[in-house]
């Protein structure tokens, strides 16, 4: 994957197992312990009955007998996996129900015994932001020091109607302000999240996913809702039924949501694997690895990867790479410090670049850059994009692509920038260059201003243009909602 740098190569999100690999340079293996703790959301101190989708083991259905001492679960489990894998490194992973949820004391004896276990690197703890208490977080803090130490954070949604409905009794501040807690000690914080809860739509799990990629998170996991036999969940649907999403919803919006993440963000889980004989909704959830191959089928058809939406330059380089073939010719109308004429030219092998710019540092900045890249196959001009045509004018018809990123240079002048006359006087004079396939592609940033322009300006006489003279030959493609982040137009050729 050329555009995503946290894999080994098929995978289009950043897997637990990739960082686990480039982390400790093996293969790692989580084992699920069960201490026995409870869950205050269980004995009446935060709430009863506990959330409506827990099942009876408190999601740690995998996980060892409490009634055996650690050491004891954790060789029993160990001799089941090592029939399948092979690994000689281990995580403790405290994962049934609420892991700091008792005395400190015993906490302490738990973790300990289970960091003493041959060949365990690392904790994971899962549990509940309003159960750490202050003491907790200061042995964290310490224990943090000695072990690899990750707290995953049960927050299922960010909705406070859905989070009453599924009865999780706390706020999604107190969820807030236990990462910023963890994360002041330098604490891993790894959060769960649910899709497909009761009356959630699409755009509500979307909104959770935004809100916590600006969070320092460090890990994701996401879990389709499981109805369970037993449970209050089923119950509610049984006498209120929601929508469950199907299988193609579920790979969509989780694709969204992965576009949405920032790349760092390691994803600990994409789907959930419950017990199939308590298993009522939705079936298609028994067939882990279908789940999965289908997430991976959707980005690869959508050619986006994690991290897809951070930028709208990840768009202009995905239809660049679908666009421009080795031999094209191709102009850069502002090249600016040359980032996107080395971008196109390290596609168009035995093509020529043609590159504009009225500033003479612009063109120095450029042709040092494509120089350190032994780059020697195109032609810049110091001179504006609106004499286009009669500079090339022995290549009419014969332009795969031009690309226009309009505003100022980066790190420059910011009082000299593309104009609004100039840059539709441009526009029109590269349609004319371009052959029967060729696009324009045009970043726009609304919110750059300078003494004589402003973005906004130029973004409305360039938009009543193109609506003028090209109203069905052009897409606008935004990242964001934020109306003054840069976007990208992009026109194509009347056929
Ligand atoms: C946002 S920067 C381009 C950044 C560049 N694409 C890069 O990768 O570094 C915009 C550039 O447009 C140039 N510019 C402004 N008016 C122009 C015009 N009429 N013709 C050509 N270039 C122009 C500016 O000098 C500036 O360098």
């Amino acid at each position: 994957m050329k555009h995503f740098k946290y894999t080994d190569g098929n995978k289009r999100y950043h897997t637990l197992d990739y960082f686990y690999k480039n982390k400790f340079n093996s293969k790692v293996f989580k084992v699920s312990l069960n201490a026995g703790f409870s869950c205050p959301n269980l004995d009446g101190t935060k709430g009863t009955g506990g959330c409506i989708y827990c099942s009876k083991d408190g999601s740690g259905d995998y996980a060892g007998n409490p009634c055996e001492p650690i050491q004891e679960q954790f060789n029993k489990i160990l001799e089941i996996m090592k029939k399948k894998w092979d690994s000689d490194k281990y995580i403790a992973y405290f994962q049934a129900r609420t892991n700091t949820y008792a005395p400190l004391s015993i906490l302490q004896e738990k973790y300990e015994a289970a960091l003493k276990l041959p060949n365990v690197i690392g904790l994971s703890i899962a549990t509940r932001p309003d159960a750490i208490s202050n003491e907790c977080l200061d042995y964290l803090e310490e224990l943090n020091t000695r072990t690899y130490l990750t707290i995953e954070l049960g927050l299922q949604t960010i909705h406070e109607q859905t989070s009453n409905l599924i009865n999780r009794c706390h706020s999604l501040e107190c969820f807030t302000n236990m990462v910023k807690e963890l994360r002041k000690r330098k604490i891993n914080v790894v959060v769960h999240i649910i899709n497909g809860l009761p009356y959630e739509t699409k755009e509500m799990m979307l909104d959770t996913v935004k809100y916590l990629n600006r969070l320092d998170i460090q890990g994701i996991k996401i879990h389709m809702l499981h109805m369970l036999k037993g449970t209050k969940l089923y119950e509610l649907y049984q006498h209120h039924p929601f929508h469950i999403l199907t299988r193609e919803e579920y790979t969509d919006i989780v694709c969204d949501q992965l576009e949405l993440l920032r790349p760092e963000i390691v994803i600990h889980r994409i789907t959930g694997d419950p017990k199939e004989d308590d298993l009522i909704e939705p079936k298609w959830l028994t067939k882990k690895f279908g789940v999965l191959n289908e997430i991976d089928k959707e980005l690869k058809r959508r050619d986006t990867y994690q991290g897809f939406q951070k930028s709208i330059f990840n768009k202009t380089h995905q239809i660049i790479d679908h666009q421009v073939k080795k031999n094209d010719l191709v102009i850069d109308a502002t090249v600016g410090n040359g980032y996107d004429s080395l971008y196109l030219l390290d596609i168009i092998t035995e093509g020529t670049l043609f590159g504009f710019d009225i500033q003479e540092v612009a063109i120095n900045n450029t042709n040092k850059l494509l120089h350190q890249h032994q780059k020697t196959n195109y032609k810049l001009f110091n001179i504006g994009h609106e004499h286009l045509l009669e500079t090339l004018h022995h290549y009419q018809h014969k332009i795969s692509l031009i690309i226009f990123n309009l505003g100022y240079l980066p790190n420059g002048n910011k009082n000299i920038r593309t104009k609004p006359n100039t840059t539709i006087k441009a526009i029109d004079q590269g349609y004319q260059l371009l052959n029967k396939k060729g696009m324009i592609l045009i970043t726009v940033y609304p919110d750059e201003s300078n003494k004589n322009t402003t973005g906004k300006e130029e973004e409305q006489v360039l938009l009543k243009h193109l609506q003028e003279h090209y109203a069905h030959q052009y897409t606008i493609y935004h990242n964001t909602d934020n109306p003054k982040a840069p976007y990208l137009i992009q026109l194509k050729i009347e056929n």
